[in-house]
Formats: structure tokens, sequence, C-alpha cells
């Protein structure tokens, strides 16, 4: 069984995107393991703590084997400021380091892996997001974010309630990029 691992890019309790999340979920069904990335306690980047002592951060380490053990990542973010929330940012920047100290040679596990971008945005779904955040997953040489990519509007009145509604539209578009991101993970 392959498995997927999602990075909700917020951490708020009531995340709409992480109710987008938990959506795609159920839409993958038992054709896929999806495990949730806990990124909270990632430090943000130091060099200082890149391989201190020949030991590494625990925390990077466990986030390390986690990416590394997963077939695709799934990214299912806000926008802020018409882009990338900072720590989905730092999470990229941990897992772009080479292992072992100054090797660029050895290729690392996000090299060529699919990856999805979702969102549950507002007035412009989420688009400055995925515009930026494609960028930034080429340039650490991702495999191309997998089309389409469902992003959705969440509406006026989930701002005051907390709770992101589907539309049959949206999920349309859930299934369309699902069966692109199993084909791309060859689940
Ligand atoms: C710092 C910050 C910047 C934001 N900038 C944007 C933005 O540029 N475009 C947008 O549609 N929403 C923006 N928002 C609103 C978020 O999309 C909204 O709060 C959303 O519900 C956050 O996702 P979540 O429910 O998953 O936490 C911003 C929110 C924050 C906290």
């Amino acid at each position: 069984m392959k498995t997927i691992l999602m990075v909700v890019g917020s951490f708020r309790e009531k995340s709409l995107n992480r109710q987008l999340a938990h959506g795609i979920e159920r839409r993958i069904g038992d054709r896929a393991t999806v495990r949730y990335l806990a990124y909270q306690d990632l430090p943000p980047m130091n060099q200082d703590l890149e391989h201190a002592d020949g030991t590494e951060d625990p925390v990077v380490a466990r986030v390390r084997a986690e990416v590394a053990a997963a077939d695709g990542l799934w990214i299912v973010s806000p926008e802020y400021n018409s882009s990338y929330p900072g720590h989905v940012k730092n999470l990229i920047d941990w897992l772009s380091r080479p292992i072992i100290p100054m090797d660029y040679k050895t290729p690392l596990p996000i090299h060529g892996m699919p990856v999805a971008i979702s969102a549950a945005g507002g007035g412009r779904k989420g688009a400055g997001m995925a515009e930026k955040l494609t960028e930034l997953l080429r340039f650490v040489r991702f495999a191309e974010p997998t089309q389409p990519s469902c992003l959705m509007g969440y509406g006026a009145e989930a701002m005051k309630t907390n709770v992101l509604t589907i539309s049959p539209e949206v999920e349309e578009l859930i299934g369309a990029q699902v069966e692109a991101f199993l084909s791309a993970i060859g689940a």
C-alpha cells in the first residue's frame, strides 16, 4: 500500500484547510494510506542546529524520516498574504538540506517526489499560495505538482462557522486531483 503524507499548512484547531485535507482523505479511501505530518515543533531553520555534534535535532530527524517513508506529499494550505505560510517554507527549507554535511551530490528523498497542492482560500481560492509554492517546490526539485489542483473558496459563512462545506463541484475537483495523484505515486 502506498503512503501519502498530508502537510496541512494551518496549525489552527478549526482549520478549514485541515477539513479539506480530511475531505481528500475520505475520497482516497482505502486506495492508499494517509498520514498527517506533525511539524509544529520543527525549529526555525538554523544552520547551527544542522549536524550539531554529529547528531541531528530529534524533530528534524523525525520529520525527515516521515517524509522519506512517504510515496508522495500532499500540501493543503491557506494563503497568507498572497503566498504560503512561513512555517511551510521552514519545513521545505529543512527538507531541502543535505543529510550529510556539505554533501550536495547525494539525492534527497524529496528529489522527484510526487507532490500535490490544494487550498481552501478566500476570493482567489489560494491561487497566490499555489503559484508561489509551485515555484518553491520546483526550485528544491520535487516532481512537478500534479494537475488539476483543487483550489476552493471557503465562502463567507465558513469564516463565521469554521465549518467547510464541500460542494458537488469541489468534490468533483477533489476526485480528479485524487486520480492524478494516485497515478503519480503508482497506487
Ligand atoms: C497572516 C494571514 C494572511 C492572510 N492572507 C490571506 C490572503 O492573502 N488571501 C486569502 O485568501 N486569505 C488570507 N488570509 C485568510 C486565511 O485564508 C483564512 O484565515 C483561512 O481560514 C486560514 O486557513 P485555515 O482555516 O486553514 O486556518 C490570511 C490569514 C492570515 C492569518
